[in-house]
């Protein structure tokens, strides 16, 4: 059974309370919250404000992705606002093992993000610091995108060096998931799926959430 990430970027802004209740009553493990600076994405989303008001709302931990440059100027902020998880991109670190480091230091779990034409190799010097690795499945900066094919094959290979070095490492997938591909992301290795527009664009997103959820293989 896979963990599921709803991300409230496709959730209604001017109604975030009602939005963040629904994940509540819902079978998600996570809220994913993506932060997006307009510099490191050609997006802005939203940024510590808003997530300390998701944060006075959720019961279920909130997975913050900063797609941000410079991330480390900021993990202390958001763990003040409430991250549980805090995601930065490996492109985006120069110094990424002082960033992950860092991120433990604080007391939350340390992901580290890679976009799609980023070789999972980049981290093989480092997994033994990294809680979760997501892979991203569309090129980071916006929900409703179209999910990249290749990435079945980058969870099978992420997983098998996961094993052979020993991590404990969980495999998040962000992009572009539904029921077109959950199932098979599942059945490659990936332990957590994050999902925006299939959520929040369905008629009924609880269950479609408890749908996710149910995934067995
Ligand atoms: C993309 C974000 C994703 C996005 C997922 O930049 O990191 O988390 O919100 O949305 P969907 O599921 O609509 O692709
Ligand atoms: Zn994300």
């Amino acid at each position: 059974m896979p963990q599921i990430a709803p991300s409230i970027l496709a959730a209604d802004f001017a109604n975030l309370q009602k939005e963040v209740e629904m994940l509540n009553a819902s079978a998600a493990d996570y809220i994913h919250v993506d932060v997006m600076d307009g510099i490191f994405v050609p997006n802005i989303s939203f940024g510590l404000p808003v997530t300390e008001a998701i944060h006075r709302h959720a019961t279920k931990p909130l997975d913050v992705h900063l797609m941000i440059v410079n991330p480390e100027l900021y993990l202390e902020d958001f763990v003040n606002a409430g991250a549980a998880v805090l995601t930065v991109h490996v492109e985006a670190c120069t110094h990424l093992h002082r960033t992950l480091q860092e991120i433990k230091r604080l007391g939350v779990k340390a992901g580290v993000a890679i976009n799609p034409h980023s070789p999972i190799e980049l981290l093989s010097e480092i997994l033994e610091e990294i809680d979760l690795v997501c892979l991203m499945s569309v090129n980071p900066g916006f929900g409703g995108q179209k999910f990249i094919e290749h990435t079945y094959s980058k969870v099978a290979n992420l997983k098998k060096l996961l094993l052979q070095t020993g991590s404990n490492a969980l495999i998040e997938v962000d992009g572009g998931v539904s029921d077109q591909n959950a199932r098979r992301l599942v059945e490659a290795g990936a332990d957590i799926l994050v999902a925006g527009s299939f959520v929040f664009g369905a008629s009924d997103p609880l269950a479609t959430i408890a749908s996710l959820k149910s995934i067995s293989v």
